[in-house]
Formats: structure tokens, sequence, C-alpha cells
């Protein structure tokens, strides 16, 4: 076993020793450990929902072992940041942290950053440092399972499930070597088993199924930071499942890059003889008689209560390439009651050869013949999408196909940015040669163009009724933020849609927000007892991002 280096994490001087709880008989005091200095914690999350499930672990991991979660950054012994890369604002954010983060150490010098998420490539270690300078530690994401042991927090208070399995395997993607991220199903188990996820909300839930990424998109770096495609083994995911059904989630989100390509890395077995898809273009995947993502849903949508309903009401997966997007997933979709009537489906350009040049594998003929199979089996579903403006070479009229394509598909949401060139990706091989102004004049001219036409499709909810899960109370209008409107279960670290909020809202009324089947945000007048319920609401306002309604049930 390899054994793993740890940082000398001090006796935080912030925080007064947290002695173990006192007996229930003053007799067996002497039994009582010692008190043990644990440094609180703090966790901050950038990026996309894999990171926010990863956050996830690490805090239940920190809290299994006997810390304790810190009011805030600033009063935090250890600061976890868990980074994203997917453009180079992403990582800037850090970056520009780091004065302040050099000023809490200077007033507390027992403090601690750990650095983890996407930002930490194993192909660009080297340079760490010098952008980080105030991080002690450095940990790719395969490698956040260790965190705990790396911290020698591993035997202070209570297990975290099995100690971490070392990863050390390397492998390479393109030229850059990668973390491996092989031992990640196993540990995930681990800590489920142990009970160390800290859930964020008691209503919805991510169930990561597929680690890493296979594909070779030339402008992303995520194969970099994550390495390959790692699914993790079927009976654990729907056991997951089970425990959540049962522990009151009503919303679960099954979470990878690609989940649509869950499973060809698993060995076959008789129970999915029948699985046999085959991809329609491009390098050959072998799924035949292995697990899928159609036979997931369908094995998690058959949890079912007492009565027959899904134990999990409302099932979500993202993200779908739509290279792997089979009939066979479709058809599940359309036979699973549970599964919602929204699909995420990054198209990135409309543009057959700006597409041929990201890697994407699919033309626009391709992806429209999928969405329309999907819109024949599941009439209702709300489409969302994600869109890079800018990408090398795009021309002018490159760029108008992309609009184009927006007008006749009509989603419901769209996720655009601007094209950030990242290191050691094959984009940076083509000249980035849109200029910055023009980049953003397409963003805009594109995010004006989906205003109108997100609005448009949300009126055509005016008057209708949809079943609202309710799961948030909504903030005193003073602290009313843009962001709040953006979704949860889209667009992996995607550029923001243009953001409309809550025109019109009124006053001091009590309001709650939820979201419907299609991953629409509704406000609603009502207060915290709506809060984790399903009610059925008439909608009476629709903006662009958002709709408005009335509860009719509850
Ligand atoms: N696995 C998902 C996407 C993950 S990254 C998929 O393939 O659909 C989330 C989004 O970030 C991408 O869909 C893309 O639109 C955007 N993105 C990725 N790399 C980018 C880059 N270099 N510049 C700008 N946007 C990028
Ligand atoms: Fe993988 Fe998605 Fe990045 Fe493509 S865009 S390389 S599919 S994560
Ligand atoms: Fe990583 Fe997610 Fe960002 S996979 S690069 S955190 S969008």
């Amino acid at each position: 076993m390899r054994l793993l280096p740890v940082l000398d994490l001090v006796a935080p001087h912030s925080a007064a020793p947290r002695s173990p709880s006192a007996p229930a008989d003053q007799r067996l005091g002497e039994y009582v450990p010692d008190a043990a200095v644990l440094p609180t914690f703090h966790v901050w999350t950038l990026g996309c929902q894999m990171n926010r499930s990863d956050s996830e672990e690490m805090a239940g991991r920190l809290l299994a072992a006997g810390c304790a979660e810190a009011a805030s950054m600033d009063s935090a012994d250890l600061v976890v940041i868990n980074t994203c890369a997917i453009r180079e604002a992403a990582e800037q954010k850090v970056i520009g942290r780091q004065g302040h983060l050099k000023r809490l150490k200077a007033a507390n010098p027992g403090m601690r950053v750990v650095l983890t998420g996407c930002a930490v490539r194993e192909a660009e270690r080297a340079g760490l440092r010098r952008r980080f300078p105030t991080v002690d530690l450095f940990l790719r994401p395969d490698e956040e399972p260790e965190l705990v042991d790396r911290l020698g927090l591993a035997s202070a208070h209570g297990g975290v499930g099995p100690s971490s399995t070392p990863s050390a395997a390397l492998t390479v993607v393109g030229r850059a070597t990668v973390g491996a991220a092989d031992h990640l199903p196993g540990t995930r188990a681990a800590a489920v088993g142990a009970g160390a996820i800290q859930r964020d909300s008691a209503i919805s839930a991510w169930l990561p199924i597929v680690y890493g990424c296979d594909k070779t998109c030339t402008y992303c770096i995520v194969p970099f930071s994550r390495g390959p495609e790692r699914s993790r083994p079927f009976d654990e995911i729907v056991a997951e499942a089970r425990s959540l059904a049962a522990a009151g989630y009503r919303d679960v989100t099954l979470l990878g890059q690609n989940v649509n390509s869950y499973g060809h890395d698993l060995a076959p077995d008789a129970r999915f003889a029948d699985a046999d898809t085959e991809r329609w273009a491009g390098r050959r995947l072998d799924l035949h008689g292995k697990p899928d993502l159609a036979a997931l849903i369908r094995a998690i949508d058959g949890i079912r209560t007492a009565d027959g309903l899904p134990a999990i009401g409302r099932l979500r997966f993202v993200t779908s390439h739509p290279w792997d997007l089979s009939d066979r997933l479709i058809a599940a979709m359309a036979d699973c009651p549970s599964i919602c009537a929204h699909l995420h489906l990054p198209v990135q350009s409309g543009d057959d050869a700006v597409l041929k040049r990201m890697g994407r594998q699919y033309t626009i003929e391709h992806y429209l013949e999928r969405l329309a199979r999907i819109r024949e089996a599941l009439p209702d579903i709300a489409i969302s999408t994600d869109v890079i403006v800018g990408f090398c070479g795009e021309t002018d009229e490159q760029f108008r196909s992309t609009l184009r394509l927006l007008e006749t598909v009509r989603y419901d949401q769209v996720f655009a940015a601007a094209y950030s060139e990242r290191p050691g990706t094959p984009a940076t091989h083509i000249a980035d040669d849109v200029p910055a102004d023009v980049k953003r004049a397409r963003l805009n001219e594109l995010l004006a163009l989906q205003e109108g036409i997100g609005l448009g499709n949300n009126e055509s909810w005016l008057g209708r009724e949809v079943e609202v899960l309710v799961d948030t109370l909504a903030k005193p209008r003073s602290h009313e933020h843009e962001d709040d409107d953006h979704p949860a279960a889209a667009g992996q670290g995607a550029g923001a849609p243009a953001s409309d909020a809550r025109r019109g809202s009124s006053g001091s009324a009590s309001r709650v927000a939820g979201r419907s089947r299609q991953n629409k945000l509704v406000h609603l007048a009502g207060g915290p007892e709506l809060v984790g319920r399903v009610v059925t609401a008439r909608i009476d306002h629709a903006g662009p991002y958002a709709l408005r309604g009335t509860v009719v049930e509850a």
C-alpha cells in the first residue's frame, strides 16, 4: 500500500477544544476519550453538479472524522476549495481570492487550505503552487477520497468507512498524464455505507453513476482533469437510490459527464442480455449485454412504494452527450413515470464544420433526428442545451447557423459561453482567432434571441396546471440574486443564461419556489410548510426564465 504524505495540520487556535459528548452516567467519565482539537472546515464549491456531489462527499468524510463545519470561510481552520476549470474565468475566481486567504492565514496561522477539483491536473502540477500560493495541499479530483487521511484526521474520532484506497493510478489522455480514477466507484460505496455523505438538501439528491470522460471534445479540459470514464457497479447505484428513497428524497439526479455511455466499461451480465446499443457514428462503443442507462433508470423507477408508485417521484440525469442517446434510452424514458420531462442535450454549435473542429462526433442532422425521436416519445419534454460561441475559426455565417438552430429547436433554456482556450486541450493547436469583442457580441445576440424563445415557450404554460416540487423558501427581497434563477439540473458549468427573475413578485408576502417536471422554476405564494411538498399550481405569469403560479392543491 502506498503511504500518503500527511499535511501538518496544527491544532487550531481559533476554536476551543471540542470535547466528546459527556457521558450519561458520570461513573463512565473515565472512558471518555481526551478532548480532540479538530479543525472546523468550510468547503467552497465552484463548477458543476459533479463538483457539488464531490463536495458533499468530502464534507461527509470530514464530519465523520469528527470535524465541525465552520460558519463561513473566514472562521474556518480548514478551507477546502473544490475548483472548476471549464473556462479561464472559473480558475481566475479562485486565483483572485488568494490575497484574502493570505490575510486569513496571517490572522490564524493554524489555518490550512486544500485545493482540489478540476484545476488540479497532473500535467500542470508544477505551476499550481505559483498560481495558488496560499494552498497547502493539492488533490486531483480522483484523490479527494484521501482528504481525511492526508490531513492526518482519519483516526481522530469515529470512522469514515474502510480507509480510502490510495489512487496512485495514472493514465495518459492524449499526451497528458491524468488521474485514472479507478478506485472512485469503490470509495463512493464505502462513503455511502458509512453514511459519510453530507447532502446539501433533504429533498433533492445527486447520485454519481459514472466518473470521468472518454470523449475528446477539442475545447474541453474535463478529460484531463477527471480522467477516463469509470462506471459505478449497477447494483451499488440501485442500492444508493434505494437508500435515498428510504431517506425521503423525492428528486434524484444521476450524474456523469456522459451518463449516456454508462456501463460500457463494466462486465457483461446475463441480466442485460437484451442490451444491444450501438453507436450510430464514430468510434465503436460496445454495450452489448452490459448494464446501460436505460436499464438503470428502469431499475430505479422500479423501486416502488406499497401503493405501486415510484418511491423516488422524480428522476433526472445529466449530462447526455447526443452521441450515445440510444433508442433504448428514449424508450425507457417514455416508459418510466418517474423520469422528468426535461432533457439537457448540449449541442455546442449549430454548424457542422464547427462541430467537426470541436470533435463532437455528430452532425446537426443527427442531432435533430435524435431530438425528433425524443419529442415523439415524450411530447411535453423541455429541452435545454449548452452552446459555445466564438470557437476557433467560427465565421459570422457559422454563428448564424447556431442562431437558426435555436429558432428551429426552440429550446427552453440555453447555457451559452464564449470559447475560452484551456491549456493542454487539442484546440490549443488551432488559432483562437475570434476577437474577444466579437465573442461578446455574439454571446449577447444569442442570449437576446433565446430570451424571446424562452418567453414564448413559458407563455404556453399560462393557465395550465403543473406539478411543482417546492424546494426553496424565498429569501427576503433585498437579498435576491439573479443567480438563484439558474436551474439546478442543467448545464454542467456552462455559461449562465441571462437572468430574469422575480419580476412582479409581490412585496412582503411569503413566497416559495420549486421546479415543475419540465424543470421550470415556479414561484408561488406560500410559507415554509410547503417546502418539500409536491403541489399542483396554476400558472398565471410567465417570464423568459421563470413562471409564477397559484397553488390549487397542496
Ligand atoms: N459533459 C458535458 C459538458 C461538460 S462541460 C457535455 O459534453 O455535454 C459544460 C459545458 O461547458 C460544455 O457543454 C460547454 O458548453 C462548456 N465548455 C466546455 N469547455 C469550454 C471552453 N473551453 N470554453 C467555453 N465553454 C466551454
Ligand atoms: Fe467530455 Fe463533455 Fe468535455 Fe466533451 S464537453 S470532453 S463530452 S466533458
Ligand atoms: Fe470540472 Fe465540472 Fe468545471 S467537471 S471543469 S467542475 S464544469
